[in-house]
């Protein structure tokens, strides 16, 4: 009798179930809309966490669009964007960071989502800068995902070892492993040249060698004292040493088949944002042990931070509803968890565990509270979040012109790049 009431219970419970999960698939099955979201994540890592969202908005009855264009850095996405919008194909949602999404809102073509902002408290929830960056005149236009670090050194701790190199603490003992590495035939940074990637190389040593004030100065002010200092030739001077420390054959590679080189144990280090994180993940290793993570080495500390975030546009081919659940659901509790874990990124929504993170994620949110207490936190100018388009561009170029010609000096660099921000900042005011 007893056996035959559980037996009866049971079979309630999964009829209920049954019952409870075809009305979920009906409800994933029906679309309440859809919302087309443009963004350069395509590595292995960069896809699968936004595939989270993906299926986070499906199981909630929406449709993603999920409109990824290759390259890392998205100068491809950025100009694809541009056309679109040339053809009246806006996106609903595109992939824009720091001072440039400003700059869309004055195109009139971006959308308020101050709605959804009210209902989650944004502003109590979000860092204080990263709050402030979604908006335009006090409204929000944009959705941020996470926090970045791009001041990162990676490093195969079992090929350092078999180098019979230590690992590094400041720049002479990184530059001593560095030729550990060479000597012993691995190549010792994996480094693909592309202007993005030296740009973000330069930017790690350039926090590392002149501290948060004069990176503020230099990137954020664009003083040009700064830009033309000394210090700055000694950032030239240390980029120079470590693209003698790179594959000349290796040119050309995407930072994510660089990240693979370190993994595999093909090359000892790379210096990337912690997108790599992502990757070194997806190839089964873990951050924090078969490859180290460490703030890049010099005289000083800092966090170089970088913020993911999506604008709103009123799109034709996107539903309201769609890009509402969009927006919402990126600052979900769970999301901000499954998402970061896959992408190597943190939580940017504050209060939000990290129980199960790894080593690197951990170090990472504590040097970014440790650094915001300092005032050692800088917005990255290699990833968008310090200058206009234009600005950065012609920073970018004058990277590039150094790291590809060996007979330009240091001192010549960084007054080259004083007069160049200077001469964008102007052009780009007109
Ligand atoms: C950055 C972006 C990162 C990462 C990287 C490489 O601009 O902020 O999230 O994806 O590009 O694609």
């Amino acid at each position: 009798m007893r056996n035959r009431s559980i037996f009866r219970k049971s079979v309630t419970i999964g009829l209920s179930i049954a019952a409870m999960t075809a009305g979920s698939a009906a409800m994933a099955a029906q679309n309440k809309g859809t919302v087309s979201v443009l963004n350069w994540w395509t590595s292995g890592s960069e896809a699968k966490s936004m595939n989270v969202l993906q299926q986070m908005l499906a199981n909630e009855g929406y449709k993603m669009v999920n409109d990824a264009v290759s390259g890392g850095g998205g100068s491809n996405a950025r100009t694809v964007l541009k056309s679109r919008i040339q053809s009246n194909n806006l996106p609903g949602a595109a992939q824009i960071k720091g001072p440039e999404i400003q700059q869309w809102c004055t195109t009139g073509l971006t959308m308020n989502i101050d709605k959804v902002a009210k209902s989650q408290h944004w502003s109590k929830i979000l860092p204080g800068p990263v709050a402030k960056g979604m908006q335009c005149d006090g409204h929000y236009v944009a959705v941020p995902f996470n926090l970045h670090r791009i001041n990162w050194l990676w490093i195969n701790k079992s090929v350092l070892k078999k180098a019979g190199a230590k690992m590094p603490t400041d720049w002479d003992s990184l530059v001593a492993a560095l030729e550990k590495l060479k000597k012993a035939g691995i190549t010792p940074i994996a480094g693909g040249g592309d202007t993005w990637q030296v740009a973000t190389e330069f930017d790690a040593i350039a926090i590392a060698t002149g501290g948060a004030d004069f990176y503020r100065k230099a990137f954020v002010d664009l003083d040009p004292d700064a830009l033309s200092s000394d210090t700055m030739a000694k950032v030239f001077k240390r980029l120079r040493t470590i693209e003698q420390y790179e594959d000349p054959n290796g040119q050309g590679l995407s930072w994510n088949h660089d990240t693979g080189l370190v993994v595999q144990g093909k090359a000892g280090m790379q210096i990337m944002g912690d997108w790599a994180k992502g990757e070194i993940t997806n190839d089964n290793a873990t951050p924090g042990k078969q490859i180290a993570c460490m703030a890049f080495p010099g005289e000083h500390s800092g966090f170089v931070y970088n913020t993911d975030s999506f604008e709103m546009f009123k799109s034709a081919h996107s539903d309201k509803s769609a890009q509402y659940a969009f927006a919402r659901t990126a600052l979900s509790p769970k999301f901000q968890r499954k998402f970061n874990m896959a992408k190597g990124s943190i939580p940017v929504r504050e209060g939000v565990s990290l129980k199960g993170f790894d080593a690197c994620a951990k170090q990472s949110k504590k040097d970014f509270t440790a650094a915001e207490k300092n005032n050692a936190l800088v917005p990255s100018f290699s990833q968008d979040m310090a200058e206009n388009g234009a600005v950065k561009g012609a920073i970018f170029d004058v990277i590039a012109k150094f790291y590809n010609n060996k007979n330009m000096s240091p001192e010549d660099a960084a007054k080259e790049m004083a007069s160049q921000a200077k001469q964008a900042k102007m052009m780009s005011q007109t």
